[in-house]
């Protein structure tokens, strides 16, 4: 009877693109790839936290914040759903910047929709994360005082989490609890504004909203209705799921839930429709900002290396400075430190956002797994498998891998749930064979040399999951099907 009548169904369906590491995997990459088979790109958590690069056709590149990387598919709707907190500013010149990129012009009118239930971004969130995001390492852009303020709905009278739709409904009464806000946050961190100041202040935000507020959606069963008419929907993960609110390593996390049901609470859709979800990983990982990460190279080292700043709050090793590094001394030093910031200058390991050094790692299978395992993930992508020649070049030559974990002396097949613990666990590495081949230019399995092919056999039967296709280079064709 169920199968009669899924068959008369003309409904569309649901998948749900995350990333499995620590943020950075080139979600939008395969998202740009994939996004002709879909009607609507989502965006269901998060907000201009996330840095989301695509190549351009001319073989530029642009970086997304906010809008969903469909963008080069003119006949795609994008939507940002009601769990995404959005920066009005931003978002205005987001879609600014589109407009005029070059060869492309993308006009967004008619095919960007917001739910008016995502939560506004107001200044002093700005200001709180500037004042106390620093031993995160945050990306300052108010994510986690604005879902702070979600969650706490009310601070006494005073309303804390204002929607865009509040602002759609009466604009003089948000913008005026917008004031409000910033005027209680000045005084508790010693910001001293006078009231022109706030005025101009708040009146540059309303600028911006009037210039985004045609894309605001009111009905809230917007995607519902698509979807029955049979529309197509990819939702776009924002960060990962280790920096997931509640399962990553909290304090150093994200404020927002990333894993693959949280689609079906930010996204506005039901759950009913999951057709699938794909994870993106890297064969040579980042994380940008503190936290616990077990296959790092150089470990604690690299942290404080990567986290260091200089006395006007920027990195004190930018990518211009790693950029005259001699990178076969790197190389072939024999410290994983050393090796670590040669891969990150040569695959411009860099927040897209902060312009931070990303921390590197080596590729991780037990945290994979994890990931997959708590995700449903149905179909994994492995971005930057161009880059594993490079150890090639290393004193020892070979491909070291994480397949395994001790925590006290005990091995674990989990990652651990306290950020302490995490920190405390011990990496066992495995030693694989490692090819010399520039593999920028394949296109089919077949090519690809016979020991990534069994790395990738391998990786599918650690996993348990079907790997279906790996990145072997930035641009939009460089990836291998499988
Ligand atoms: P996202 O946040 O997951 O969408 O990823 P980002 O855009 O922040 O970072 C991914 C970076 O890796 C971008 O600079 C991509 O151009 C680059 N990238 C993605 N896939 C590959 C690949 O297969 N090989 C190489 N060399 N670079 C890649
Ligand atoms: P995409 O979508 C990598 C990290 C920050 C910091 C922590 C909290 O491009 O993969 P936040 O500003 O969210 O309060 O910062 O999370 N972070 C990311 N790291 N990629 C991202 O997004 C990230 N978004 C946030 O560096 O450690
Ligand atoms: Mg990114």
């Amino acid at each position: 009877m169920a199968a009669k009548n899924a068959k008369k169904s003309n409904k569309g369906y649901s998948d749900v693109l995350i990333g499995l590491q620590y943020g950075d995997e080139g979600k939008a990459r395969i998202v740009d790839m994939i996004a002709k088979d879909y009607d609507v790109i989502a965006r269901f958590n998060g907000g201009a936290n996330a840095g989301h690069t695509i190549e351009t056709k001319d073989g530029g590149k642009v970086a997304l914040n906010q809008v969903p990387s469909g963008i080069f598919y003119p006949g795609k709707t994008l939507y940002v759903g009601s769990g995404c907190v959005v920066n009005v500013e931003k978002l205005a010149l987001e879609i600014e910047k589109l407009k005029n990129i070059k060869g492309a012009k993308i006009d967004l009118s008619k095919r960007l929709r917001i739910s008016c239930q995502a939560s506004v971004i107001q200044p002093h969130h700005l200001l709180i994360d500037a004042e106390t995001g620093k031993t995160i390492g945050t990306t300052k852009n108010g994510i986690g005082p604005c879902y702070a303020d979600k969650a706490l709905r009310m601070d006494g009278d005073r309303l804390l989490n204002i929607k865009l739709g509040d602002l759609l409904d009466d604009p003089q009464l948000y913008f005026k609890k917008i004031k409000e806000n910033y005027l209680a946050v000045c005084g508790k961190y010693g910001v001293k504004s006078t009231p022109n100041e706030v005025q101009e202040l708040v009146a540059k935000m309303e600028s911006f909203f009037n210039r985004v507020k045609e894309y605001i959606e009111p009905d809230t069963l917007f995607l519902e209705k698509k979807v029955q008419k049979g529309a197509r929907v990819l939702f776009e993960g924002a960060q990962s799921i280790m920096l997931d609110i509640t399962k990553g390593s909290v304090p150093y996390v994200t404020s927002s839930n990333t894993v693959t049901a949280a689609a079906y609470v930010g996204g506005d859709l039901s759950p009913s429709y999951h057709r699938k979800t794909i994870g993106v990983a890297k064969a040579i990982m980042s994380r940008v900002g503190n936290g616990p990460f077990a296959s790092e190279f150089g470990g604690d080292r690299s942290e404080k290396y990567c986290m260091a700043v200089n006395d006007n709050g920027m990195s004190k090793y930018p990518q211009a400075i790693e950029a005259k590094y001699d990178i076969e001394k790197l190389l072939s030093s024999g410290d994983y430190f050393d090796i670590g910031v040669a891969l990150r200058v040569m695959s411009y390991e860099y927040g897209t956002v902060s312009a931070r050094p990303r921390r590197v790692g080596m590729f991780d299978l037990v945290q994979l797994k994890y990931a997959i395992l708590m995700n449903g993930v149905n179909e994994l992508m492995i971005n930057k498998c161009d880059m594993l020649n490079v150890f090639a070049r290393t004193k020892r030559g070979v491909l070291p891998i994480v397949d395994g974990y001790k925590l006290d002396g005990k091995e674990i097949d989990y990652v651990p749930g306290t950020a302490q613990s995490y920190y405390n666990v011990k990496a066992d590495i495995s030693y694989k064979k490692c090819f010399k081949d520039d593999i920028s230019s394949v296109r089919k399995f077949a090519k690809l040399p016979k020991e990534l092919q069994s790395l990738i056999k391998e990786i599918e039967k650690f996993c348990g999951c079907k790997i279906a296709g790996v990145g072997v280079g930035p641009e939009r064709d460089q990836f291998v099907r499988i």
